[in-house]
């Protein structure tokens, strides 16, 4: 490639680092919007959305469910034309989001080119254009990792693998993202134009999958609701066993045709809903108050509590000034 430039292509391995610094992020206008989900809190939540959505279609009733992980990550949007990755952003507003090509693509779990091309005679076809959605995240172990060295150079640990993916994509120094060992799950497609895609959601796991995007080994598909439940309350307890950090599940209406008709409701669409995991909790000794003076003279009471293990933290301080 050094003598002969014009011969790199944007899946080349060397263009996954090299780009340089840039000043600012571009904006990138999604081609369709990338929602959120609207939380359920425990069982009857989910058993009311259901009730919801059957009254304005009754083919929920027959619908089936799937139940996937809901990482605790970031967004991602990647772009891809006749199989190569051309362009990826940040979810932004949904609408709108920051270009962050140079940053994913050091992310060596993204392909940069789909193996299956429209051109083989193979079984799977890649549309001409297509746009998928997934999260990108830090494991939790890479996570410990990153701070026990962290810790080691005497340098500022980071607060959790969230925060510190997020911080990462949105470096404007590609080498530094590079750096970090983040990885994604991809979910859904945003928009696709040239072939066609599979209608159920269970299916475009299986296609993603297929065409080398990597997804998670955890989603189970359901034929009625309160197996999807009873599946999704296995992991409350079972969220530790998970290599990433997860906030709930999500359970999603199989059917994406019956989903889209759905609609939604603000930027939360019908079909699916965040089954949260219950908050953690522990006990601890509290062991004295102190009294914070802000600068203004504001006095804020914080709790020093006898330090105790916390979803991976160990927390010895807790703000008292709120309920
Ligand atoms: S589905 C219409 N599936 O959770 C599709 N979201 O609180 C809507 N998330 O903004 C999203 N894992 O960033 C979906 N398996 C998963 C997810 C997932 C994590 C995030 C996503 C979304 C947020 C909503």
């Amino acid at each position: 490639e050094a003598e002969h430039p014009d011969w790199v292509t944007p899946d080349s391995p060397t263009q996954r680092a090299g780009a340089k610094a840039a000043d600012r992020f571009d904006k990138i206008r999604h081609p369709a919007p990338i929602l959120s989900l609207a939380n359920a809190f425990g069982a009857d939540d989910a058993r009311a959305w259901l009730e919801r959505i059957a009254k304005i279609d009754d083919r929920v009733e027959k619908a089936k469910f799937v139940v996937e992980p809901k990482i605790d990550g970031l967004s991602v949007v990647l772009h891809y034309r006749d199989g190569v990755f051309v362009q990826g952003a940040t979810r932004g507003d949904g609408e709108v989001g920051e270009d962050i090509t140079s940053n994913l693509r050091t992310i060596r779990s993204i392909p940069l080119r789909i193996p299956v091309n429209s051109d083989q005679s193979s079984v799977i076809r890649v549309p001409k254009y297509l746009v998928v959605r997934g999260e990108a995240y830090l494991p939790i172990k890479e996570f410990d990792e990153l701070n026990r060295k962290l810790e080691e150079a005497g340098e500022k640990t980071y607060l959790n693998p969230r925060n510190t993916a997020a911080g990462s994509l949105r470096q404007l120094d590609p080498v530094l993202t590079a750096s970090r060992p983040l990885t994604i799950l991809v979910y859904q497609i945003i928009y696709s134009d040239g072939g066609k895609i599979p209608t159920s959601q269970w299916e475009i796991l299986e296609y993603l999958k297929a065409l080398g995007f990597p997804i998670t080994d955890v989603a189970k598909r359901f034929n009625k609701l309160e197996d999807a439940i009873a599946y999704t309350e296995t992991w409350n307890e079972g969220r530790d066993k998970l290599p990433y950090e997860a906030d709930g599940m999500v359970i999603k209406i199989d059917d994406l045709n019956l989903a889209a008709e759905l609609g939604f409701v603000g930027k939360d669409p019908r079909g699916a809903i965040a089954f949260k995991f219950p908050a953690r909790e522990v006990t601890t000794t509290l062991n004295d108050i102190g009294v914070a003076i802000g600068r203004t003279g504001v006095l804020t009471p914080y709790a020093m509590l006898e330090p105790v293990e916390i979803g991976g933290v160990v927390v010895e301080r807790a703000t008292l000034h709120n309920f």
